[in-house]
Protein backbone atom coordinates (compact mmCIF):
# COMPACT_ATOMS: atom_id res chain seq x y z
CA UNK A 1 0.00 0.00 0.00
CA UNK A 2 1.41 3.01 -1.10
CA UNK A 3 0.46 6.99 -0.40
CA UNK A 4 -1.44 7.16 -3.92
CA UNK A 5 -3.66 4.83 -1.92
CA UNK A 6 -4.95 7.52 0.94
CA UNK A 7 -6.33 9.91 -1.41
CA UNK A 8 -9.24 10.33 -0.69
CA UNK A 9 -9.25 8.39 2.39
CA UNK A 10 -9.68 10.00 6.04
CA UNK A 11 -7.26 9.51 9.18
CA UNK A 12 -9.27 8.85 12.28
CA UNK A 13 -6.46 6.50 13.62
CA UNK A 14 -3.20 5.58 12.96
CA UNK A 15 -4.08 2.27 12.65
CA UNK A 16 -5.53 3.60 9.01
CA UNK A 17 -2.09 3.86 7.86
CA UNK A 18 0.28 0.94 6.66
CA UNK A 19 3.95 0.70 8.37
CA UNK A 20 5.01 1.29 4.38
CA UNK A 21 2.38 4.49 4.30
CA UNK A 22 3.55 5.51 7.74
CA UNK A 23 7.42 5.54 6.60
CA UNK A 24 6.64 7.22 3.34
CA UNK A 25 4.39 9.74 5.33
CA UNK A 26 7.41 10.46 7.85
CA UNK A 27 9.84 11.10 4.91
CA UNK A 28 7.12 13.72 2.90
CA UNK A 29 7.20 15.27 6.15
CA UNK A 30 10.82 15.90 6.15
CA UNK A 31 11.18 16.38 2.62
CA UNK A 32 8.50 19.24 3.02
CA UNK A 33 10.08 20.48 6.44
CA UNK A 34 13.53 20.52 4.05
CA UNK A 35 11.95 22.33 1.04
CA UNK A 36 13.57 19.68 -0.82
CA UNK A 37 9.20 19.17 -1.86
CA UNK A 38 7.01 21.76 -2.42
CA UNK A 39 3.37 21.16 -3.39
CA UNK A 40 0.83 23.63 -3.63
CA UNK A 41 -3.13 23.04 -3.81
CA UNK A 42 -6.34 25.43 -4.30
CA UNK A 43 -8.03 23.60 -1.04
CA UNK A 44 -9.85 24.50 1.82
CA UNK A 45 -9.63 23.06 5.36
CA UNK A 46 -12.78 23.43 7.88
CA UNK A 47 -11.55 22.96 11.79
CA UNK A 48 -14.42 21.86 13.83
CA UNK A 49 -13.05 22.05 17.45
CA UNK A 50 -14.93 21.49 20.20
CA UNK A 51 -12.33 21.39 22.35
CA UNK A 52 -9.34 24.00 22.73
CA UNK A 53 -6.57 23.98 20.97
CA UNK A 54 -3.47 26.35 20.20
CA UNK A 55 -0.75 23.84 18.47
CA UNK A 56 -3.07 21.71 16.63
CA UNK A 57 -5.08 25.15 15.09
CA UNK A 58 -2.36 27.13 14.04
CA UNK A 59 -0.19 23.98 12.70
CA UNK A 60 -3.50 23.70 10.24
CA UNK A 61 -3.85 26.56 9.15
CA UNK A 62 -0.29 27.54 8.79
CA UNK A 63 -0.32 24.01 7.12
CA UNK A 64 -2.84 24.82 4.32
CA UNK A 65 -1.89 28.53 3.42
CA UNK A 66 1.62 27.95 3.16
CA UNK A 67 -0.01 24.66 0.80
CA UNK A 68 -1.66 27.84 -1.21
CA UNK A 69 -5.27 27.04 0.27
CA UNK A 70 -7.39 28.50 2.43
CA UNK A 71 -9.48 27.35 6.17
CA UNK A 72 -12.71 28.26 7.81
CA UNK A 73 -13.05 28.27 11.49
CA UNK A 74 -16.04 26.35 12.22
CA UNK A 75 -16.16 27.52 15.86
CA UNK A 76 -18.88 25.10 17.32
CA UNK A 77 -20.48 28.73 19.07
CA UNK A 78 -21.42 30.30 16.40
CA UNK A 79 -22.31 27.59 13.77
CA UNK A 80 -25.01 25.53 14.11
CA UNK A 81 -23.22 22.06 15.21
CA UNK A 82 -23.46 23.57 18.85
CA UNK A 83 -26.83 24.34 19.04
CA UNK A 84 -27.53 20.52 18.62
CA UNK A 85 -27.67 19.96 14.31
CA UNK A 86 -27.33 16.23 14.25
CA UNK A 87 -23.43 15.24 12.89
CA UNK A 88 -25.20 13.13 10.34
CA UNK A 89 -27.04 16.90 8.88
CA UNK A 90 -23.43 19.06 9.56
CA UNK A 91 -21.50 16.81 7.39
CA UNK A 92 -23.14 16.37 4.88
CA UNK A 93 -23.51 19.94 4.27
CA UNK A 94 -19.96 20.58 4.71
CA UNK A 95 -18.67 18.30 2.61
CA UNK A 96 -20.31 20.16 -0.57
CA UNK A 97 -18.41 23.34 0.48
CA UNK A 98 -14.91 22.21 2.09
CA UNK A 99 -12.26 19.94 0.64
CA UNK A 100 -11.20 18.44 3.97
CA UNK A 101 -11.96 18.57 7.69
CA UNK A 102 -10.10 18.64 10.80
CA UNK A 103 -12.14 17.38 13.97
CA UNK A 104 -11.44 18.21 17.38
CA UNK A 105 -14.23 16.26 19.85
CA UNK A 106 -14.92 13.83 22.40
CA UNK A 107 -16.32 10.34 21.39
CA UNK A 108 -14.46 8.59 18.51
CA UNK A 109 -17.90 7.52 17.51
CA UNK A 110 -18.84 11.12 16.75
CA UNK A 111 -15.69 11.90 14.88
CA UNK A 112 -16.85 8.36 13.12
CA UNK A 113 -20.06 9.65 12.15
CA UNK A 114 -18.66 12.99 10.34
CA UNK A 115 -16.13 10.86 8.48
CA UNK A 116 -19.43 8.19 7.48
CA UNK A 117 -21.45 10.88 6.87
CA UNK A 118 -18.84 13.87 4.60
CA UNK A 119 -17.00 11.79 1.63
CA UNK A 120 -14.18 14.61 1.82
CA UNK A 121 -11.32 13.13 4.40
CA UNK A 122 -11.85 13.97 7.65
CA UNK A 123 -8.88 13.91 10.17
CA UNK A 124 -8.70 13.41 13.84
CA UNK A 125 -7.36 16.65 15.45
CA UNK A 126 -7.68 14.92 18.85
CA UNK A 127 -10.37 13.00 20.57
CA UNK A 128 -11.16 11.04 23.99
CA UNK A 129 -9.05 7.49 22.50
CA UNK A 130 -6.43 9.56 19.98
CA UNK A 131 -4.24 12.28 19.03
CA UNK A 132 -2.80 10.69 15.51
CA UNK A 133 -1.84 14.36 14.37
CA UNK A 134 0.82 14.12 17.27
CA UNK A 135 2.12 10.90 17.12
CA UNK A 136 2.79 11.52 13.14
CA UNK A 137 4.99 14.98 14.18
CA UNK A 138 6.44 13.11 17.51
CA UNK A 139 7.32 9.86 14.98
CA UNK A 140 9.32 12.69 12.58
CA UNK A 141 10.66 13.86 15.43
CA UNK A 142 12.42 11.12 16.59
CA UNK A 143 13.70 10.21 13.41
CA UNK A 144 14.90 13.32 12.60
CA UNK A 145 16.92 13.06 16.41
CA UNK A 146 18.08 9.77 15.80
CA UNK A 147 18.14 8.97 11.80
CA UNK A 148 15.98 6.13 12.33
CA UNK A 149 13.08 4.73 13.83
CA UNK A 150 13.01 1.19 14.33
CA UNK A 151 14.87 -0.34 17.26
CA UNK A 152 14.65 2.51 19.20
CA UNK A 153 12.96 2.24 22.85
CA UNK A 154 10.42 4.90 23.98
CA UNK A 155 8.86 5.20 27.30
CA UNK A 156 5.44 6.96 28.13
CA UNK A 157 5.32 8.06 31.72
CA UNK A 158 1.40 9.44 32.94
CA UNK A 159 -2.29 8.59 32.18
CA UNK A 160 -2.69 6.19 29.57
CA UNK A 161 -4.90 8.69 27.66
CA UNK A 162 -5.27 9.36 23.47
CA UNK A 163 -1.38 9.97 23.28
CA UNK A 164 -0.91 7.14 25.25
CA UNK A 165 -3.08 5.20 22.93
CA UNK A 166 -1.89 7.02 19.37
CA UNK A 167 1.85 6.33 20.52
CA UNK A 168 1.39 2.87 21.20
CA UNK A 169 -0.30 2.46 17.65
CA UNK A 170 2.60 4.41 15.88
CA UNK A 171 5.52 2.98 17.77
CA UNK A 172 4.34 -0.65 16.58
CA UNK A 173 4.16 0.47 13.51
CA UNK A 174 7.62 2.41 12.95
CA UNK A 175 8.81 -0.67 14.92
CA UNK A 176 9.55 1.41 18.06
CA UNK A 177 9.36 -0.60 21.22
CA UNK A 178 7.41 1.23 23.45
CA UNK A 179 6.39 0.81 27.23
CA UNK A 180 3.50 2.89 28.89
CA UNK A 181 4.39 3.55 33.24
CA UNK A 182 0.90 4.77 34.37
CA UNK A 183 -0.98 4.51 37.84
CA UNK A 184 -2.34 1.44 39.10
CA UNK A 185 -5.93 2.01 37.09
CA UNK A 186 -4.99 4.86 34.48
CA UNK A 187 -3.18 2.65 32.05
CA UNK A 188 -4.11 2.85 28.36
CA UNK A 189 -7.02 0.62 27.10
CA UNK A 190 -6.11 -3.18 26.55
CA UNK A 191 -7.95 -3.24 23.01
CA UNK A 192 -5.70 -0.16 21.64
CA UNK A 193 -2.85 -2.29 23.11
CA UNK A 194 -3.46 -5.56 21.66
CA UNK A 195 -4.30 -3.72 18.39
CA UNK A 196 -0.73 -2.17 18.86
CA UNK A 197 0.53 -5.85 19.54
CA UNK A 198 -0.92 -6.97 16.62
CA UNK A 199 0.20 -4.35 13.96
CA UNK A 200 3.90 -4.33 15.55
CA UNK A 201 7.06 -4.30 13.00
CA UNK A 202 10.17 -5.60 12.95
CA UNK A 203 9.65 -7.19 16.74
CA UNK A 204 8.89 -3.99 18.48
CA UNK A 205 7.96 -4.72 21.67
CA UNK A 206 4.51 -3.14 23.56
CA UNK A 207 4.79 -3.21 26.98
CA UNK A 208 2.16 -1.67 29.55
CA UNK A 209 3.58 -1.25 33.83
CA UNK A 210 3.10 0.47 36.71
CA UNK A 211 6.84 0.73 37.30
CA UNK A 212 8.17 3.81 35.78
CA UNK A 213 12.01 3.66 36.89
CA UNK A 214 11.88 0.34 35.41
CA UNK A 215 10.15 1.68 31.91
CA UNK A 216 12.80 4.21 31.91
CA UNK A 217 15.95 2.10 31.76
CA UNK A 218 17.83 2.71 28.45
CA UNK A 219 15.25 4.28 27.42
CA UNK A 220 15.78 6.49 23.69
CA UNK A 221 12.51 8.63 24.02
CA UNK A 222 10.85 9.75 27.23
CA UNK A 223 7.80 11.23 26.94
CA UNK A 224 5.24 12.42 28.89
CA UNK A 225 1.54 14.54 28.62
CA UNK A 226 -0.89 15.80 31.24
CA UNK A 227 -2.22 13.95 34.08
CA UNK A 228 -5.68 15.46 33.36
CA UNK A 229 -7.19 15.66 29.75
CA UNK A 230 -9.46 17.85 28.43
CA UNK A 231 -12.82 17.01 29.99
CA UNK A 232 -11.36 15.86 32.59
CA UNK A 233 -10.37 18.82 34.70
CA UNK A 234 -12.43 18.20 38.25
CA UNK A 235 -10.37 15.37 38.40
CA UNK A 236 -7.17 16.49 38.19
CA UNK A 237 -6.54 17.68 42.35
CA UNK A 238 -7.21 14.10 42.97
CA UNK A 239 -4.75 12.53 40.16
CA UNK A 240 -1.78 14.64 41.48
CA UNK A 241 -0.58 12.65 44.25
CA UNK A 242 -1.32 8.79 42.40
CA UNK A 243 1.44 10.33 39.51
CA UNK A 244 3.78 11.99 41.23
CA UNK A 245 6.08 8.83 40.96
CA UNK A 246 5.47 9.25 37.02
CA UNK A 247 6.90 12.74 36.90
CA UNK A 248 9.55 13.76 34.17
CA UNK A 249 12.43 14.82 36.40
CA UNK A 250 15.66 14.77 36.77
CA UNK A 251 15.95 11.86 39.12
CA UNK A 252 13.92 9.39 36.71
CA UNK A 253 15.95 10.53 33.56
CA UNK A 254 18.97 9.14 35.10
CA UNK A 255 18.13 5.94 34.65
CA UNK A 256 17.45 6.64 30.45
CA UNK A 257 19.93 6.51 27.94
CA UNK A 258 22.34 9.28 28.32
CA UNK A 259 21.51 10.42 24.87
CA UNK A 260 17.93 10.13 25.39
CA UNK A 261 15.61 13.29 24.30
CA UNK A 262 12.63 14.21 26.20
CA UNK A 263 9.16 14.92 24.09
CA UNK A 264 5.93 16.65 25.49
CA UNK A 265 2.99 17.20 23.06
CA UNK A 266 2.06 20.53 24.82
CA UNK A 267 0.79 21.72 26.92
CA UNK A 268 2.28 21.27 30.17
CA UNK A 269 1.57 21.92 33.74
CA UNK A 270 5.45 22.03 34.76
CA UNK A 271 6.07 20.68 38.15
CA UNK A 272 3.04 17.70 37.78
CA UNK A 273 4.08 15.78 34.48
CA UNK A 274 7.09 17.17 33.96
CA UNK A 275 9.71 19.65 35.92
CA UNK A 276 10.94 23.06 34.51
CA UNK A 277 14.13 21.79 34.72
CA UNK A 278 13.92 18.71 32.48
CA UNK A 279 11.31 20.73 30.17
CA UNK A 280 13.85 23.46 29.89
CA UNK A 281 16.93 21.34 29.32
CA UNK A 282 19.15 20.19 27.10
CA UNK A 283 17.62 16.27 26.59
CA UNK A 284 13.91 18.28 25.81
CA UNK A 285 12.96 18.80 21.87
CA UNK A 286 9.82 19.81 22.63
CA UNK A 287 9.87 23.03 20.77
CA UNK A 288 11.33 21.16 17.29
CA UNK A 289 8.40 18.56 18.60
CA UNK A 290 5.80 21.19 18.58
CA UNK A 291 7.11 22.93 14.97
CA UNK A 292 6.74 19.21 13.33
CA UNK A 293 2.99 19.74 13.99
CA UNK A 294 2.92 22.03 10.76
CA UNK A 295 4.90 20.09 8.49
CA UNK A 296 3.45 17.17 9.32
CA UNK A 297 -0.36 17.97 8.93
CA UNK A 298 0.92 19.82 5.51
CA UNK A 299 2.58 16.04 4.38
CA UNK A 300 -0.79 14.17 5.64
CA UNK A 301 -3.58 17.11 4.03
CA UNK A 302 -0.66 16.35 0.96
CA UNK A 303 -1.44 12.74 0.80
CA UNK A 304 -5.21 12.36 1.43
CA UNK A 305 -5.69 16.09 -1.07
CA UNK A 306 -4.17 13.45 -4.14
CA UNK A 307 -0.93 16.19 -4.16
CA UNK A 308 1.48 13.28 -3.61
N1 LIG B 1 -0.51 19.11 21.40
C1 LIG B 1 -1.66 19.64 21.00
O1 LIG B 1 -2.49 19.02 20.34
O2 LIG B 1 -1.83 20.93 21.40
P1 LIG B 1 -3.14 21.80 21.26
O3 LIG B 1 -4.16 21.24 22.23
O4 LIG B 1 -2.71 23.20 21.64
O5 LIG B 1 -3.64 21.72 19.86
N1 LIG C 1 -4.17 14.35 26.56
C1 LIG C 1 -4.32 15.76 26.31
C2 LIG C 1 -3.63 16.14 25.06
C3 LIG C 1 -3.69 17.59 24.70
C4 LIG C 1 -3.00 17.91 23.42
C5 LIG C 1 -5.80 16.10 26.23
O1 LIG C 1 -6.55 15.33 25.61
O2 LIG C 1 -6.22 17.09 26.79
Amino acid sequence: MSLQDLHGKDLLSLADLSATQLQALIQLVCDLKSGKTNLTCNKVLGLLFYKASTRTRVSFTVAMYQLGGQVIDLNPKVTQVGRGEPIEDTARVLDRYLDILAVRTFAQADLATFAQYAKIPVINALTDLAHPCQILADLQTMQEEFGSLSGLSLTYLGDGNNVAHSLLLGCALAGVNITVATPPGYEPLPKVVEQAQALAQNGAQIAVTNDAIAAVKGSNVVYTDVWASMGQEEEADSRIPRFEPYQANATLMAHADPKAIVLHCLPAHRGEEITAEVMEGSQARIWDQAENRMHAQKALMAVLLGLR
